[in-house]
């Protein structure tokens, strides 16, 4: 078991080893955050935490001999605290025999053998691995006649009162504000129901469902009244797309467009955060609004930039009266003038630019993001999915391999789930057709391509795709791979295909990293002994590929740390499509000529299957190159607005120092 990390009072050491901290921003916090949070440094540690803390619940009635009355979430929110009291019950045996559970919600209309429902999840999760006896679960109806939900509800609502109420109720929070499926709009007072889905809501589960029109437009639910009703709540958030809606939540006035900060009026609610969800949080983003900081360089550069952003002038021209005009008199004081500190933070930001993304030969290396020796340089780029690597660094893969690098493109699984059946079935038929004209004695093959056709002209919606067809669709993105990084200039041999295991369900529920993921990840990077490594440092999804993708290379350097050539090896870390490092985490900024974005639109364009309208857009209705364009301009907007050189674009890399 990893060694649990505390809950990171700790992390937001800026803020907090300050001597002086501790009480002001305690007592400042009160004013900001109108309910207790707890930032954890990841979610696994946080989930392991809220799964002690049931467990100690239920052990406590136990010795009593009384029942627990568990309110229960799904999603993907409460998986790893389920994980936990599976293991829990396995191995330290906690019973769940006097557990007694109600679910929040249910799709409607549902039935519960499909995949899709919550009592599909809430088994494979949770109930088919402990002791719970049947008759002590319930989850809402969703097969309930529609002129019966009324009545359904209101048993639903009594039989939790009549055990005396939900002692421990979990909660996860939608990006709309929701928790449970109380949407946006609800009141107060809400019991059980049948609601309609949120628009957004409904686009968020669109993965699961293979598909919006698949998702059901209603939803049975416990009201906000019966949450409320609930002894003590933890409410949870992980990953970036959780920022906003927590901030709003958390610091933000009580009102019905935001259900969630009705709990705010609840007086036993814990709300257990990682640091990627916090990010919106004041005292993670403007710290020196709510307590006395410590002022380190990382903190001083972000809240100049912050400052700069605020008074819409370049970091050059800030005064004195800027400063103080906007809660960073401290700074001023601690250093005497604007002069020095604006001097300070804007050569901290110009030295990140390079065009020599690789290290520039023969130039004084001390003020540049990279080394200058070697001068031609081993470099894996990983992809966790296969066109990451154009999408994030296309414009660096290029001028890594024009200025005489020896770059290899690692992409880390198949991709297999984001090809589109029409699609597959193109490239199955041209197979076909070639086979029988061609070479007629590979029958075999043929029916493999034959027998693929026919599955996917009978799939039905939500079906997972049989072997073969997973292979052929891995085997299109593989072409369309290769066809990127060639248009990149990477030698074909230096294009490696890993399929990691724990990508291949066949459904956007991915298993989680295991012995053979990092084992094949770890032999690929020993072989090349690389001295730069490129990775996708997304943190937006706990649960997403690309995490799973950087933890597998994270556990590859620290097992291979003890190899001599490990201390000469960087890590820099690419953002995935969605966003991009704030400055102030940037370490490496590489400008792009217009040319160049051009080019490397175009090798964008290689993906063809995830072109116009690949299979999971997420919430963002642009294309792939437009987003990464987008992304790319605005870096670049964002320097020149601070006072620095006027470029195309920019792609940004933040460096990882976690050996
Ligand atoms: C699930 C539920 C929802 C989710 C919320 C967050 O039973 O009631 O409110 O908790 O939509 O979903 P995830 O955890 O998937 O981000």
């Amino acid at each position: 078991m990893q060694a649990e990390t505390t809950p990171s009072q700790n992390i937001n050491f800026e803020v907090l080893s300050h001597p002086y901290a501790q009480k002001d921003l305690k007592y400042l916090l009160k004013s900001v955050e109108k309910l207790p949070v707890t930032i954890w440094e990841n979610s696994l540690d946080a989930s392991r935490h809220i799964a002690r803390s049931i467990a100690l619940a239920i052990r406590q009635k136990q010795q009593d001999g009384l029942p627990l009355v568990l309110g229960l979430a799904t999603g993907s929110s409460p998986i790893k605290v389920y994980e936990e009291l599976v293991r829990l019950h396995k191995n330290e045996g906690l019973s769940f025999r006097n557990v007694i559970t109600f679910n929040l919600d249910e799709y409607y209309p549902m039935s519960p053998d499909s995949r899709q429902s919550y009592v599909y999840f809430m088994h494979e999760y949770l109930f088919d691995h402990i002791d719970i006896p049947a008759d002590q679960i319930h989850i809402p109806d969703g097969t309930i006649e529609m002129d019966k939900w009324e009545l359904y509800c209101d048993e639903y609502e009594k039989l939790i009162d009549s055990y005396g109420g939900l002692d421990i109720q979990l909660l996860g929070i939608g990006r709309t504000g929701h928790i449970g499926f109380n949407e946006p709009g609800s009141w107060e007072n809400s019991l059980t129901r049948l609601v309609k889905l949120d628009a957004i809501t409904r686009r968020d589960a669109a993965e699961d469902f293979n598909g919006i029109e698949n998702v059901p437009y209603r939803a049975i639910t416990m009201g906000i009244g019966s949450i409320m009703k609930a002894k003590k709540i933890f409410l949870m958030a992980w990953g970036q797309h959780k920022a906003d809606i927590l901030k709003e939540a958390v610091e933000g006035p009580i009102t019905p467009n935001v259900p969630s900060s009705y709990l705010q009026k609840h007086k036993r609610t814990k709300v257990f955060v990682d640091l990627s969800a916090a990010e919106k949080l004041s005292r993670i983003r403007t710290p020196w609004k709510v307590g006395i900081c410590n002022w380190t360089d990382n903190l001083i550069c972000k809240a100049v930039i912050w400052l700069s952003e605020r008074v819409e002038k370049p970091i050059l021209k800030l005064t004195d009266e800027d400063y103080s005009e906007n809660g960073l008199s401290d700074l001023i004081i601690e250093y005497a003038s604007s002069y020095d500190i604006n001097i300070k933070v804007f050569n901290r930001i110009q030295h990140t630019i390079t065009g020599w993304p690789g290290g520039k030969p023969g130039e004084d290396d001390r003020h540049r993001p990279e080394r200058a020796r070697p001068e031609q340089k081993r470099i894996i780029v990983f992809s966790p999915h296969p066109d990451d690597d154009v999408i994030s660094m296309g414009g660096t893969l290029l001028r890594l391999v024009e200025q005489g690098h020896d770059v290899h493109v690692v992409y880390q699984t198949s991709g297999n789930i984001a090809v589109h059946d029409h699609d597959a079935l193109k490239f199955i038929e041209f197979s076909k057709e070639s086979i029988a004209s061609f070479d007629r004695s590979s029958l075999e093959l043929y029916g493999v391509f034959d027998s693929a056709e026919m599955f996917l002209k009978s799939k039905t919606s939500g079906e997972v795709d049989r072997p073969s067809v997973r292979r052929i669709k891995g085997l299109i993105r593989r072409s369309e791979a290769r066809a990127g990084a060639r248009f990149c200039g990477v030698k074909d041999s230096h294009i490696h295909f890993l399929d990691l295991p724990f990508y291949e369900t066949g459904t956007s529920k991915k298993k989680n990293l295991g012995n053979k993921d990092v084992e094949l990840v770890t032999k690929l990077i020993e072989k090349i002994k690389p001295h730069q490594i490129y990775a996708a440092g997304d943190l937006a999804d706990p649960h997403g590929t690309h995490r799973v993708c950087l933890d597998a290379v994270f556990a590859s350097m620290h097992k291979l740390k003890r190899k001599r050539w490990v201390k000469d090896c960087w890590v820099w870390l690419y953002r995935g499509a969605w966003n991009e490092w704030p400055i102030h985490e940037i370490d490496m900024a590489v400008p792009l000529s217009p040319i160049e974005l051009e080019k490397k639109r175009k090798a964008i364009f290689m993906h063809q299957s995830q072109k116009d309208h690949p299979p999971f857009p997420g919430a963002d209705v642009r294309e792939f190159w437009q987003r990464a364009e987008d992304r790319n301009r605005m870096t670049a907007a964002l320097y020149r607005k601070l006072g620095l050189a006027e470029y195309e674009a920019m792609e940004a890399f933040s460096k990882w120092r976690g050996l």
